[in-house]
């Protein structure tokens, strides 16, 4: 672990390509969007504009008073066919980097958000073995071109969320009734190996696009074999190698999706599966990093036979998620039990439409994440998820998440009262790390 205890807190919001930038058309998600009937809501088309913006909205971050920003590069631009690099994409992620060192935010980049190259999948996906180095030729690519204006590198996002996602889908399938689940419905079925004909007739028309068979169809999202966590490990050592044989200094950590987890009583033995599943079974693999981030939004609860749904009366978010702040401390405890690794809360957040909420949300979640600090637990850096309102994936653009607003017509930014709130509290943490110095 090379951080050392003079770099500052980094206080920072958090994106991610396919969610922002626009016009991703070499890429996994675009061409699953375009077909109409199935898992999304909407395409992504424009999204915030982001690829053109982003010295306004890297701008907008800084002079809230944050230090840092996390945002992902995309592989599909980078590689647009295989083995065939972009110079033209090198140099945008270039001036991306630049501009956020010319307004002092330090920046923590993602390698892989969800999004691949559409090649990727026609050759295989996040089930074919050949992944991981493909994975890796790409992330040298990166460091190569741009490593001298990196110092954070995320290489997968939330390595684990399918594991997450099962959890829930297990608990429907044990006849608990229906689970609140946030997992796409295209997950829920190939899990439950009952693709609705609605289903089935989606991924007929997505299959050939990659020209593949419906069931050889492996995008990181939807890919639910066991084997696939191998693939995604294995990714992410072979990047973190290529990487480090490159630039030893460059901090390396993946990211995971980690629910804070309750019990009720009696179920403490399946809490402990459960734990293993979604905790274990990826922080045992993350010995050689130099950090690990953490992603949390809410808790779940385990009864004796998986997780149950959200409590009766339970105030809940636009996702139908629990509002439930403190999630973050649970998380970040749970973490630092079982990995003695630094920890950057690489996203944490709410989608809502109410902003007194989300000040709320910040302010107990922030707390609990200082609580952490006081007992010594080893964080760097807090994330909020999301700089901007932006493309929630399958479900499209009305969920908010944003620090800031976005007009779909205009793309106007305005800033939200917890974009200052968030601004102020980290301007008053850094002036008084800076006392104790
Ligand atoms: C993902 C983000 C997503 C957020 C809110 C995380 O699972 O990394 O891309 O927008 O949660 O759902």
């Amino acid at each position: 672990m090379t951080i050392s205890s003079s770099n500052p807190f980094l206080w920072g919001a958090a994106t991610a390509a396919h969610q922002v930038e626009g016009n991703n058309t070499n890429s996994d998600y675009w061409v699953m969007e375009q077909i109409p009937g199935g898992l999304f809501k909407e395409p992504s088309g424009d999204a915030c504009d982001h690829y053109h913006r982003y010295r306004e909205d890297i701008k907008l971050l800084a002079d809230l008073g944050l230090n840092s920003y996390r945002f992902s590069i995309e592989w599909a631009r980078i590689e647009p066919e295989e083995g065939v690099f972009s110079a033209e994409e090198i140099a945008h992620y270039r001036d991306m980097l630049l501009v956020c060192h010319e307004y002092g935010l330090t920046p923590i980049v993602t390698l892989h958000h969800f999004s691949s190259p559409r090649w990727l999948i026609s050759a295989g996906g996040w089930l074919n073995e050949r992944t991981p180095a493909r994975f890796a030729t790409y992330a040298r690519k990166v460091v190569q071109e741009l490593g001298d204006l990196l110092s954070y590198v995320c290489t997968i996002n939330e390595a684990n969320i399918i594991s997450v996602a099962l959890l829930t889908i297990d608990t429907r399938d044990r006849g608990l009734g229906e689970a609140e689940t946030n997992a796409p419905v295209g997950i829920q079925d190939q899990a439950l190996s009952k693709p609705s004909a609605y289903m089935q007739n989606w991924l007929a028309q997505v299959a050939p696009q990659f020209n593949v068979r419906p069931d050889q169809l492996y995008p990181f999202i939807l890919t639910i074999a066991p084997e696939r966590r191998q693939v995604i490990l294995g990714a992410h050592k072979q990047a973190r190698e290529a990487i480090k044989a490159i630039n030893p200094a460059l901090q390396v950590g993946i990211t995971l999706a980690l629910p804070d987890l309750q019990s009720v009583e009696g179920s403490e033995a399946r809490l402990r599966e459960v734990e293993q599943a979604v905790y274990l079974n990826y922080l045992e693999a993350l010995h050689q990093d130099d950090f690990v981030g953490v992603q949390t939004y809410s808790r779940s609860i385990v009864g004796p036979n998986g997780v149950l749904p959200v409590p009766e009366g339970a105030e809940r978010t636009q996702m139908g998620n629990e509002f439930y702040p403190e999630a973050l401390e649970g998380a970040l405890r749970r973490v630092a039990r079982h990995l003695s690794l630094p920890i950057m809360v690489t996203e944490n957040g709410v989608a809502t439409d109410d902003d007194s909420r989300r000040i709320e949300y910040i302010r107990r979640a922030v707390a609990g994440m200082q609580r952490c600090l006081a007992d010594g637990l080893p964080i760097i850096g807090y994330q909020h998820w999301s700089a901007l309102d932006n493309f929630e994936w399958m479900l499209g653009f009305d969920k908010h998440f944003g620090l800031i607003s976005v007009n779909r017509q205009t793309q106007e930014r305005t800033l939200k009262e917890s974009a200052y709130f968030l601004g102020n509290l980290a301007k008053a943490a850094l002036q008084e790390e800076k006392a104790h110095l």
